[in-house]
């Protein structure tokens, strides 16, 4: 069971994506609202959503994701894809990335959660079959080899064949990565592995 948290943008692409082969569940703060209707029963508060999962995709606005974090409750061993960019408000800088990163925060915010940094490198339209000529690559950022395996394995499930996987000292590198998008274009259909922490 795959538990998205936040059904904006990127949560609906991924639930999509994943709902043709896995249950999914998605954590909202009013699950009651007529914006999710379309849902259907998926959609509920973010504690319940994750209760049966054993992954959970953070899909919510920086500024919202440690509140998001805690109404989960206890992620202990579970998965945590962080999709997250930590992107001011108006979307002009980051809030962090120069001597931490948003992944970093996030796994102090899920205490004995396996944060794996994914997804975020892309627009939410480019995420379920991008129209790229070749198969494309995505970048995985985490301390927990199984949890990365784990994370490949669902982004490989639709399109993203390849990953290049790193632990987390590379963290920061990956918090800037949506602030040059056109070097995902760039690296589509490039399938080495890098050496280093793969
Ligand atoms: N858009 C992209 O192309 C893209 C691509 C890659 C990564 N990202 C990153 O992905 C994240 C989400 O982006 P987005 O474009 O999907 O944003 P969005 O369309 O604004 O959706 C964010 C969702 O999070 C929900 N939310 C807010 N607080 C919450 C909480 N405490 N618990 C559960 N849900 C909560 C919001 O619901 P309500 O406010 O209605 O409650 C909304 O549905 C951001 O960090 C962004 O930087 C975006």
């Amino acid at each position: 069971m795959i538990a998205i948290i936040g059904a904006g943008n990127v949560g609906r692409a991924l639930g999509n994506a994943w709902a043709r082969t896995h249950d999914v569940s998605y954590g909202v703060r009013t699950p009651d609202d007529d914006k999710y209707a379309d849902l259907g029963p998926a959609v509920t508060t973010n504690a319940r959503a994750v209760e049966q999962a054993d992954v959970v995709a953070l899909c919510t606005p920086w500024q919202a994701t440690r509140r998001a974090i805690l109404d989960c409750g206890d992620l202990t061993g579970k998965v945590l894809i962080d999709c997250t960019n930590p992107l001011t408000p108006d979307f002009s800088g980051l809030e962090v990335g120069h001597d931490t990163s948003g992944a970093e925060l996030v796994a102090q915010w899920a205490p004995g959660a396996l944060v794996c940094k994914a997804m975020n490198q892309i627009g939410a339209p480019m995420m379920d079959h991008p129209p790229v000529p070749s198969v494309p690559v995505m970048f995985i950022c985490g301390d927990d080899a199984a949890a990365k395996r784990r994370t490949g394995d669902l982004v490989g499930d639709w399109v993203f064949g390849q990953s290049i996987s790193a632990n987390s000292h590379w963290r920061g590198y990956w918090s800037r990565m949506p602030c040059c998008g056109s070097i995902w274009h760039c690296v589509a259909g490039w399938d080495r592995r890098l050496r280093s922490g793969c």
